[in-house]
C-alpha cells in the first residue's frame, strides 16, 4: 500500500511516500524556522501562509522524488491533531481536496502517536507491549504500546513540555529558537554536576513529570530570585555551558529513572523514543549506557524526528487498515490532542 503523508501542524510543512507503513521513498520537509527566529518563537499566520504557499509543491516534490504518480498513492494520510488549528487546516484540507481530485481515500493520523511511530520504523520486527516516550515541543509522555496505534497513557507532564523548557532556557540565556539543539551545543563544553538543579517531583504520580521548577531554577541561577525572565546576567557568559549542561542532565535523567522504573513495573523489552527531543545524542548514549542491557532502545531514523510526514504516511497505513475505509470530508482537526489526555 502506498500512502502520500502530509504533516502541517506547526511550522514545517512536510509530504512524504511511504510503502506498506516502512519503506520511505521520499522525505520532503519544508523548515520555516527561519522566518518565525525574529519572533523567537512560532508565529501561527505567518505559519499557516507559507503552508499554503508551500505545501503543493512540496506535495508534487515528494511523488517526484518517489517516482510515483497520484494514480499509485493508495491513501493520503494527514496530521489532524494536535498542532496549531489554523496550520492543521492548511493540511487537512489539501488532503481531502486531493482525495477528491484524485478519487482516493484519506485518513486523519494524531500526530503525537506518529511522532513514537516514527521510531517504530526504523526496527523491522517491533514487539508488543512495549514503552514508548514522546519528547517533542509541545508534549512528554510516557506510554504503554499495545501496539502501534492503541496506547495508554501512564505519564504526561503537568506543566512544560521537556522540549519548551529546553527552547524557554535557551531563550533565558539570550540564545535563539529552536533552543533545544543550542542547549545541547553548549552543554557539551559544561560541566552537569556544576548545579544541583532538580526537576519536579509530581505527588502520588510517580510517572508523570514537572519541568517549569527546573526552568525557574536556572532562571534564579542566572539573573538572581528578583531577576525576571529579561534582566541582567548576574553571572558571566563563561557559565551559561555549565548552565546548559546542568539543565539537561536533570531533564535527562528524570526521563531515564522514569523509563527505568516503567520497564521494570511492566515487564518491557522495548522502548520507543520519538519526537524533537530524540535528536539529542546526549539523551542517546544516557539512555544506551543505562538501560537495563536486555531491554532494546529504538530511535527515529535520520529526517524521522523532527516533524516530518514518513512518519504520517506511516502511521496512516496502520490507521487506513483497521478502518478500511476513507475520513469523512467533514473531519474537523483538533488543536489538542483528543487521544492522549490523562
Ligand atoms: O517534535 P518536534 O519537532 O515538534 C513538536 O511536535 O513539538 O519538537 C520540537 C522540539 C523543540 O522544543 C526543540 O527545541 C526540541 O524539539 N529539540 C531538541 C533538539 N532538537 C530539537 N531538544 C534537545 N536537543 C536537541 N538536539
Ligand atoms: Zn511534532
Amino acid at each position: 500500500m502506498i500512502v502520500l503523508g502530509i504533516d502541517t501542524t506547526c511550522d514545517e510543512s512536510a509530504a512524504s511516500v511511504v510503502v506498506d507503513g516502512k519503506k520511505i521513498l521520499s522525505n520532503i520537509i519544508y523548515s520555516q524556522i527561519k522566518l518565525h527566529q525574529n519572533y523567537g518563537g512560532v508565529f501561527p499566520e505567518l505559519a499557516c501562509r507559507r503552508h499554503l504557499e508551500v505545501l503543493l509543491p512540496i506535495i508534487e516534490e515528494a511523488l517526484f522524488t518517489a517516482k510515483v504518480t497520484p494514480n499509485d498513492i493508495d491513501v493520503i494520510a494527514v496530521a489532524d491533531q494536535p498542532g496549531l488549528m489554523g496550520a492543521l487546516l492548511m493540511g487537512v484540507n489539501a488532503a481531502k481536496s486531493l482525495s477528491l481530485a484524485w478519487n482516493k481515500p484519506f485518513v486523519g493520523v494524531n500526530h503525537i502517536k506518529a511522532h513514537l511511530y516514527g521510531a517504530l520504523m526504523s526496527v523491522d520486527t517491533n514487539v508488543f507491549p512495549a514503552l514508548g516516550l514522546v519528547l517533542s515541543g509541545g508534549h512528554t509522555a510516557l506510554v504503554l504500546m499495545e501496539d502501534e496505534e492503541n496506547y495508554s497513557l501512564i505519564g504526561n507532564t503537568v506543566d512544560d513540555a521537556v522540549g519548551e523548557a529546553f527552547d524557554k532556557v535557551a531563550r533565558l540565556m539570550g540564545l535563539p529558537y529552536p533552543g533545544g539543539p543550542q542547549i545541547e551545543i553548549l552543554a557539551r563544553e559544561g560541566d552537569p554536576r556544576r548545579y544541583p538543579f532538580k526537576p519536579g517531583v509530581v505527588k502520588g504520580q510517580k510517572y508523570n513529570f514537572s519541568f517549569s521548577g527546573l526552568k525557574t531554577q536556572v532562571l534564579y541561577t542566572l539573573k538572581g530570585q528578583n531577576g525576571g525572565s529579561t534582566g541582567e546576567d548576574l553571572l558571566p557568559f563563561e557559565e551559561k555551558k555549565h548552565i546548559a549542561a546542568s539543565f539537561q542532565e536533570a531533564a535527562f535523567s528524570d526521563l531515564l529513572t522514569k523509563c527505568q522504573l516503567a520497564v521494570q513495573e511492566f515487564g518491557i523489552k522495548q522502548l520507543y523514543i520519538g519526537g524533537g527531543v530524540s535528536c539529542n545524542q546526549t539523551l542517546r548514549s544516557l539512555f544506551s549506557q543505562k538501560m537495563p542491557a536486555d531491554v532494546g532502545v529504538f530511535w527515529p531514523g535520520k529526517g524521522l524526528s523532527l516533524d516530518n510526514a514518513a512518519m504520517i504516511a506511516g502511521l496512516g497505513f496502520h490507521v487506513y487498515k483497521r478502518k478500511g475505509s476513507s475520513d469523512d470530508l467533514n473531519l474537523i482537526p483538533s488543536p489538542t490532542n483528543k487521544i492522549l489526555s490523562i
